[in-house]
């Protein structure tokens, strides 16, 4: 069928109707998807999106070099731990990934998706585990409603034996896009450094202050090393991101002529640990936040980070994978980069042993990146089912 050929390819066929294939069914749709989304706001927006109803959210503000600042540090953790725990979401400034990279990067994706439908369908493929995935909806296989999105899914990891299976056109593609999935990949490294301290550091408030006693308790991730030692416990979890996982999926969502009648990505939960989104200035990503979907403002160059599954698993749920979605409008193409970090595929995720006890009982099971696979090839892509695994 035709809509397997995407959107892309739909948009500049010229149609002024969206095929019934991805008309959602009414409760679904954005701007009735939510009866308890707060109408009373009116059109809020930057007039380039069409999100009339729908509230914009400021999302906290993370300072990168802040938090690499001794000084500024605490402060900055106690931040990080109240986004994480509040919108599971937050905006990463001051990154020092250099914009000549984020430039080239959202470049070099235009120029992809400018290529001929031949030339990108050769990496078309049904194998989920390819180390490049051209793709339109969001399982193109399985969906009963496609949705309003092309993508590109870039494995990044090892990046010396994917690299030679990334598109070879636009010529300089693999050179930049290599580029910004080291760059984002230590940003990330990074970021779980904070995480972790952050995760201590919140234990303290409230609980108790000798947490140094409990680490002789722990086991887990960190079980082969000296447990007496919180440094080398968290040196062996960071040794772990290091060797992880890293999934890169470039979207692109071209101009839709009935943007109320469906969504460029459906509601879902990213599973990793982290994910690092990088988008242009037209806006369209939505989270849930206090029972309503609003729409995250784009500040152009910044990184929006999400917790993923695991790392709600991993912090025992302090930490929230909180339900997302994109928007689509009639006027302007948008694109964006998310970055999907966790452990390598054969690892376990499972909350962290410094994190559970008498009076925090574990709540999630263990999970792994085969039963995950195995979920998203088996439904469709809302997440709580998934977090079923909970204990
Ligand atoms: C995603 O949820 O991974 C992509 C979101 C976006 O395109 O803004
Ligand atoms: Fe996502």
């Amino acid at each position: 069928a035709s809509y397997q050929k995407g959107v892309k390819h739909l948009y500049e066929s010229g149609i002024s109707k969206v095929p019934d294939k991805y008309i959602l069914p009414l409760q679904d749709r954005p701007d009735n998807v939510n009866v308890r989304t707060n109408k009373s706001g009116g059109i809020i927006g930057t007039g380039k999106g069409e999100n009339k109803n729908n509230n914009n959210l400021k999302l906290p503000v993370i300072d990168f070099a802040e938090l690499q600042s001794p000084a500024k540090r605490p402060q900055v953790l106690k931040a990080l731990a109240n986004a994480c725990e509040q919108y599971g979401f937050f905006q990463l400034v001051n990154h020092g990934i250099p914009s000549e990279v984020i430039n080239d990067m959202i470049e070099v994706s235009t120029r992809f998706f400018e290529l001929p439908f031949e030339e990108r369908a050769k990496y078309m493929s049904s194998d989920m585990k390819s180390s490049v995935r051209y793709g339109t909806s969001f399982n193109q296989n399985k969906d009963k409603v496609f949705c309003w999105r092309d993508f590109l899914k870039l494995l990044c990891n090892p990046l010396s034996d994917v690299l030679a299976h990334w598109p070879s056109s636009p010529v300089d593609f693999r050179n930049l896009a290599a580029t910004y999935a080291k760059e984002t990949k230590y940003l990330f490294l990074m970021l779980m450094e904070a995480i972790v301290d952050s995760l201590l550091l919140e234990r303290n408030v409230g609980t108790t202050k000798e947490h140094d006693e409990k680490t002789t308790e722990d086991q887990g991730l960190e079980n082969d090393d000296n447990h007496n030692n919180k440094n080398n416990s968290n040196n062996n979890i960071m040794k772990k991101f290091q060797d992880g996982s890293q999934l890169m999926v470039v979207n692109c969502y071209p101009p839709c002529p009935q943007p109320d009648l469906t969504l460029g990505m459906p509601s879902h939960s990213d599973y990793g640990f982290l994910t690092l989104l990088l988008q242009d200035d037209v806006q369209g990503l939505q989270i849930q936040f206090q029972d309503k979907w609003v729409t995250v403002d784009p500040i152009p160059g910044s990184f929006v980070v999400n917790v993923g599954d695991h790392l709600e698993i991993f912090s025992n749920g302090r930490y929230n994978s909180v339900l997302h979605r994109v928007l689509v409008n009639s006027k302007r193409a948008r694109i964006s980069v998310a970055s999907l970090h966790s452990l390598s595929f054969d690892c376990m995720v499972s909350p962290w042993s410094k994190l559970v006890d008498e009076a925090n009982p574990r709540r999630y099971k263990d999970t792994d990146f085969a039963s995950f696979l195995e979920y998203i090839s088996s439904c469709e892509p809302k997440r709580k089912n998934f977090l079923e695994t909970r204990k």
